[in-house]
């Protein structure tokens, strides 16, 4: 039987701002540390589990609701769960962290990239399409992004590596003592 503590670590941000890019980093030092890793990434979701929801505040709600569940119940399971979602409501976001903190802890990572910034990279190309009006509410451009007030980790991703990031997050967790130490190599 396991004796492992759960953990969900939420991160929360525009499109673009490299949620996923940074949990994949994460991931994998946690998972040198002993840690059971899984991943709750939006895109992914929403191939799946969230398959043929929109962007509404009723279907982004729908979304988070059901990887908040899911990541409770992996929490439950003394699982890492890294989630990478815009999740742009600051209620439903806490809608989710009630339904984790049943089971374990959880620790928002807000990823703050600013618009213009976000845009500026347009790695999927959305931005130019969501200022043309070809993508109606995008978050940030045509639809609210409520930034968290207090989050656990506050990263600033401009002039920043994502390995800088990445180890942003990992001392957070260490100084919270949610995670093992280092193995030497
Ligand atoms: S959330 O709002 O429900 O949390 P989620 O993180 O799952 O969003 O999905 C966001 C991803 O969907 C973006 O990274 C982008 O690739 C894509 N996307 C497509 N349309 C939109 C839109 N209108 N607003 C935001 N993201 C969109």
């Amino acid at each position: 039987m396991s004796e492992r503590r759960g953990v969900t670590l939420w991160f929360t941000g525009l499109s673009g701002t490299g949620k996923s890019t940074i949990a994949e980093i994460v991931g994998p030092e946690l998972e040198r540390r002993g840690a059971l890793v899984e991943y709750l990434d939006g895109d992914v979701v929403r191939t799946h589990l969230s398959k043929g929801l929109g962007f509404s505040k009723e279907d982004r709600d729908t979304n988070i609701g059901r990887i908040g569940w899911v990541a409770s119940r992996l929490t439950r399971a003394g699982v890492v769960t890294l989630v990478s979602a815009i999740s742009p409501y600051a209620d439903t976001r806490a809608a989710a962290r009630a339904m984790v903190e049943e089971f374990g802890s959880f620790v928002e990572v807000f990823v703050d990239t600013s618009v213009e910034e976000c845009a500026k990279r347009d790695v999927k190309g959305l931005y130019a399409k969501a200022f043309s009006g070809e993508i109606k509410e995008f978050t940030g451009v045509s639809d609210p992004y409520e930034a968290p007030t207090d989050p656990e980790v506050h990263i600033s991703t401009e002039g920043q590596t994502p390995e800088e990031s990445a180890a942003q997050v990992i001392a957070e967790l260490e100084a919270r003592g949610l995670i093992g130490g280092a193995v030497p190599a």
